[in-house]
């Protein structure tokens, strides 16, 4: 499902390298649960980047869904991001269009047929709960509920893998707990997630895989 070899990613600002991601490796396989810590600063967000191809490694090889994401051509990006599912500390909704307008979107792009779409943004909306609220516009939406949204946005296309970069960072603790029974949810359902979180407390409450990452270097793996 993911695979990591050696995988270091320096960052050039002006005159000066930036050391994000050192050495790198390590595999999940389909239908994981990896729970991505370690301090702010550690490499969290850049490792996540690599996964969907947002950034390239500086050297070594990322392997994603069978993709070589380093000798990747440009066709074959649309067709991997596709496939991957993303959600941010931020639910970044539109704020003019519903919750179901919002999800929904998401399968009108893909043409998929019209009764298809109705169907599959109301499946997603129940997976996170949230079929009551298809109706409401971003702005009436709890933090929790928006970033609820987001998820169901993330997952509606189904795919096989779910990348969650701080999904709980702008939530209170009772907000935080829904999302990670949504994500566990999705997880039951056999898609392979990665959350990266720099809270420690909620990371250990998680009981799944965690790698942990100290100035870009991964110094546990364990559970
Ligand atoms: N686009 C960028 N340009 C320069 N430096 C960056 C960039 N993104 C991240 N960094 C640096 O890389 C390191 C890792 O950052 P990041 O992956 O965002 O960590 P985390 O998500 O764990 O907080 C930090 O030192 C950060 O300042
Ligand atoms: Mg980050």
């Amino acid at each position: 499902m993911i695979e990591l070899h050696r995988v270091s990613k320096v960052y050039s600002v002006g005159p000066v390298k930036v050391p994000a991601l050192r050495e790198v490796s390590f595999r999940v396989d389909k239908g994981e649960f990896v729970v991505l810590t370690g301090a702010s600063g550690a490499g969290k967000t850049t490792l996540l980047r690599l996964l969907y191809r947002d950034d390239l490694p500086s050297e070594g090889d990322v392997e994603v869904l069978g993709y070589g994401l380093v000798a990747m051509r440009r066709s074959e990006v649309a067709p991997l991001r596709r496939s991957i599912g993303v959600v941010f500390q931020d639910a970044k909704l539109l704020p003019v269009r519903t919750v179901y307008e919002n999800v929904a979107f998401v399968l009108r792009v893909l043409g998929t047929p019209r009764r298809d779409i109705t169907a599959r943004a109301f499946d997603a909306l129940r997976m996170v709960g949230l079929s009551a609220r298809a109706q409401a516009y971003p702005a009436q939406l709890s933090q929790g509920e928006a970033q609820r949204a987001a998820l169901a946005r993330a997952i509606v296309r189904r795919p096989p893998l779910l990348l969650a970069d701080e999904p709980t960072g702008n939530l209170d603790e009772a907000m935080a707990a829904e999302i990670v029974d949504v994500l566990k949810d999705i997880g039951a359902g056999g898609t392979t997630i990665v959350l990266a979180t720099h809270q420690a407390r909620l990371a250990a409450g998680l009981r799944r895989r965690t790698l942990t990452l100290e100035g870009g270097r991964v110094v546990k793996d364990e559970g």
